[in-house]
């Protein structure tokens, strides 16, 4: 039986953060502990051209990704995994093309982030309604199909907001398979039970990088409490009873705690006597305690960014080899 082909992207953007831990890494390590997945992880860095513009800051972000995947748990000896950059394997870029040649303007009209840009100019009065706007930014589902498409991957776990990008990847295969008469790409499917868990940042929305509400990964353990120290709280003191389901610092507990754990400090809530402070610094332990061996792990990584690299390149070959073999069948096919 051939085995299931998870895959999923990481577009280095900003310093990993919490939300990124809850939503996207700890269940990809968990994914890659079954032994009947082959999983496929990677860092997007051509995806990240059309919102990064400083060379130095994507390299920074790109260690900075691999580092966190890699200290967290992510075992690069497991031979079910291969974690590679996108840029690593230049078939990517050939299939992109010939993707294109297959994929319909009008439904790239229709991507949200696309539309979403369009509307803006439309809103601004603007004459042109796509000023500003790259055809990077148009292409970008493309060349995710490409990424997706090349490694025969079924499952892609992402957040909600990529779910159009799967569809379209979907159609963009179906028609290749169609015009060429034969099932040579692998349909995919979004998977987003675990991760469509958000977690909460400082100021009760949902923790992300464009609110400027997030909780970095890797911090030293005082800043760390320096942080969970700042999320907004009301005013309730500490004799007062408090609820629960309203207040920031428990739901992020909820992410990191046991039922029992929970139960325990809703408990607490519930009876009064306990001041923000101390559900804080609760709050503060638990995260701080799942992070522990993390930061040395981290910081060994930081001490020898070769290690790194090593890793990544020693995945980027075998990840190559399987995507020239895969490229070879697609130019067969098409007859180049
Ligand atoms: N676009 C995804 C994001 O921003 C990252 C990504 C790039 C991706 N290529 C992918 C995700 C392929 C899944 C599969 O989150």
């Amino acid at each position: 039986m051939q085995k299931n082909i998870v895959l999923t992207g990481i577009t280095p953007s900003g310093t990993p953060h919490l939300g990124n831990y809850v939503g996207a890494i700890k269940p990809a390590i968990d994914f890659a502990k079954n032994k009947d997945l082959i999983c496929y992880y990677f860092i997007a860095d051509y995806h990240s051209l059309i919102k990064v513009w400083d060379a130095e800051l994507r390299k920074q972000y790109t260690r900075e990704i691999a580092t966190t995947w890699l200290s967290l748990g992510l075992d690069q000896n497991l031979d079910n995994i291969l974690f590679y950059k996108q840029s690593d394997i230049p078939q990517i870029m050939e299939l992109n093309w010939i993707l294109s040649t297959m994929a319909s303007k009008g439904i790239l009209n229709r991507a949200h982030a696309y539309k979403s840009l369009v509307n803006k100019n439309i809103k601004n009065n603007e004459s042109d309604r796509d000023k500003s706007i790259t055809m990077g930014l148009f292409n970008y589902p493309i060349l995710m199909a490409a990424d997706i498409l090349l490694f025969d991957a079924k499952h892609i776990p992402v957040g909600k907001d990529q779910v159009q990008h799967i569809e379209i990847a979907r159609d963009i295969a179906s028609r290749l398979n169609h015009v060429y008469k034969k099932n040579i790409l692998t349909l995919p499917e979004a998977k987003i039970d675990k991760m469509s868990a958000t977690i909460l940042g400082l100021d009760g929305r949902k923790m992300s990088k464009s609110y400027k509400n997030t909780i970095p990964i890797y911090s030293t353990e005082k800043k760390l409490r320096k942080s969970i120290m700042k999320i907004i709280t009301n005013s309730q003191l500490p004799d007062e009873k408090k609820d629960p389901n309203n207040s920031t610092v428990f739901t992020i507990y909820q992410n990191f705690a046991s039922d029992v754990e929970i139960n325990t400090l809703k408990e607490k809530y519930l009876a009064g006597g306990m001041g923000w402070g101390d559900a804080k610094q609760i709050l503060y332990e638990k995260i701080n305690n799942e992070l522990i061996g993390f930061r040395e792990k981290y910081e060994h990584y930081q001490a020898n960014p070769q290690l790194i690299d090593d890793i990544m390149n020693e995945h980027g070959v075998k990840a190559r080899h399987i995507a020239s073999q895969n490229i070879s069948k697609i130019r067969n096919l098409i007859g180049i």
